[in-house]
């Protein structure tokens, strides 16, 4: 029996898989966190693109057949790449991997009112424009405005997004993107990292919706929840990914950095003990 491969590269992709295991937690699932790699974010599309493969191939070697790539930049840079070119040529198994893009974007046109969307991301997931692009196929009315945040997954990973030092850089960028369009009332956290940000975010949005007397209210919006009822949609679709799927509800946590350090971090993102495993790529 097959579990659902749950990959980032490093923490983040922990807020998605907390979601997917609220709406799905019969499934078994085997968490890869590529800590000892990250970020991705500011690395080019040959690295991403190995480094995301290496990941895909040791969760399908693991006995997983879906692999979800929970993080925005290898769902940017690699996944179309490995759909295309690595996947058909898998002969004896059948396997597959989905990212996290196309569920975030199929929520924005309903949550926007002013038509202005804001897109945060990875330095790597700007420049490769998926966002624009996607939003453009869907509703492309909309106006979309990019900014790279490249010291939050930093900050994040180690951990230090509680700090007041994190809130300099919170404060820096939602003021860049908020500058550069004063209309955005819908701000996508395009990477899986960002919600661990959410509460310094969100109060920075109040403070400055009262300052600039706003008269819109400006929504964040997180992956998870997006992402979960996607994967649950999709299982429906594809019986013989589904009926494959070995159904303990357990959860196993692999990071190519110390066990011990994911653990105590992991716990504390996902509020429940973490017992980690260290493997190598
Ligand atoms: N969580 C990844 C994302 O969604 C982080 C990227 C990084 O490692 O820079 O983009």
């Amino acid at each position: 029996m097959a579990k659902i491969g749950v990959f980032d590269s490093g923490y983040g992709g922990l807020t998605i898989l907390d979601s997917i295991r609220r709406v799905l937690p019969e499934y078994d699932y085997l968490y890869l966190g590529d800590n000892a790699r990250a970020p991705y974010g500011t690395h080019s599309f040959e690295v991403i693109y190995r480094y995301t493969l290496q990941a895909v191939n040791f969760l399908f070697e693991q006995g997983c057949t879906l692999v979800i790539l929970a993080c925005n930049t290898a769902s940017a840079k690699a996944l179309r790449t490995i759909q295309q070119h690595d996947l058909p040529r898998i002969k004896d198994k059948k396997v597959n991997v989905l990212g996290v893009i196309r569920p975030t974007v199929e929520s924005v046109p309903s949550i926007t009112k002013t038509g202005h969307v804001g897109i945060l991301a990875t330095p790597a997931t700007v420049s490769s424009e998926s966002y624009v692009l996607e939003l453009e196929k869907i509703a492309n009315e909309l106006r979309v405005t990019q900014l790279a945040c490249p010291m939050w997954v930093p900050l994040i990973e180690a951990g230090e997004h509680n700090s007041p030092g994190a809130d300099y850089f919170v404060d820096k960028y939602l003021r860049a993107i908020l500058d550069q369009d004063p209309l955005i009332d819908t701000l996508v956290l395009g990477c899986t990292h960002y919600p661990l940000l959410l509460k310094k975010i969100e109060s920075f949005l109040q403070n400055y919706a009262i300052t600039k007397s706003q008269t819109h209210r400006i929504t964040p919006i997180s992956q998870g929840s997006l992402v979960a009822s996607s994967l649950a949609e999709y299982l429906v679709r594809h019986p013989e990914y589904a009926s494959q799927l070995s159904l303990n509800g357990s959860c196993r946590y692999l990071t190519t950095e110390n066990a011990d350090r994911f653990s105590q971090s992991a716990s504390l993102f996902l509020s429940a003990p973490v017992f980690a495993e260290h493997i190598d790529l």
